[in-house]
């Protein structure tokens, strides 16, 4: 049994790397290169890494880029067996409580199958606003375009 008062989230850094990378792999068909997550981690000064970590070992994380007042989120996971139980949520909070004042609003792009990830969003103040066609390479799925409302989360 987990207990979610032990699960702690922060700020992202370069010794991450492997923990993130872990977690990447295990929850995506297409996953980021080991080395695209490392010039986001350790060279990207507008992007912005959260992870939650239980017992010392991460079991998931989310990401973005700012541009200008945008934050473009690149991606969110956690680990199946912490999935269900708040996790993904307190990350995006967390995310969006340390991204720099002037951010003030939210996109990213989510597979329009992708319903546990379509409510997440959704719960945290995303709306759909358009749809890229065939965008993911691996099966020629949709994305969902999502923003958020100005100054919303
Ligand atoms: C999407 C993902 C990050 C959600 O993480 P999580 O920790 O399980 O999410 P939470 O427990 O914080 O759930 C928050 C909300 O998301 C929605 N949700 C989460 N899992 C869901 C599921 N299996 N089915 C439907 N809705 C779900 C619910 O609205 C939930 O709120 P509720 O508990 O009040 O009903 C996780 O499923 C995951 O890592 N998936 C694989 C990677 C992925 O698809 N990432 C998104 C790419 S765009």
């Amino acid at each position: 049994m987990i207990n979610v008062m032990d699960i702690e989230y922060r700020k992202a850094t370069c010794e991450d790397l492997d923990g993130i990378y872990i977690v990447e792999t295990n929850c995506f068909s297409i996953p980021w290169s080991k080395l695209s997550l490392e010039i986001d981690l350790c060279q990207n000064k507008k992007a912005l890494y959260v992870v939650a970590l239980y017992n010392g070992r991460i079991i998931g994380f989310c990401g973005m880029r700012v541009i200008l007042n945008e934050g473009h989120i690149m991606n969110v996971a956690v680990l199946e067996n912490y999935r269900g139980i708040g996790i993904g949520a307190a990350l995006l909070k967390t995310m969006f409580a340390l991204a720099p004042g002037y951010v003030d609003q939210y996109t990213l792009e989510v597979r329009v199958s992708n319903s546990a990830a379509i409510n997440l969003y959704t719960k945290l103040g995303f709306f759909g606003v358009g749809i890229r066609p065939k965008y993911y390479a691996d099966t020629g799925e949709d994305a969902l375009i999502m923003w958020t409302n100005k100054n919303t989360p």
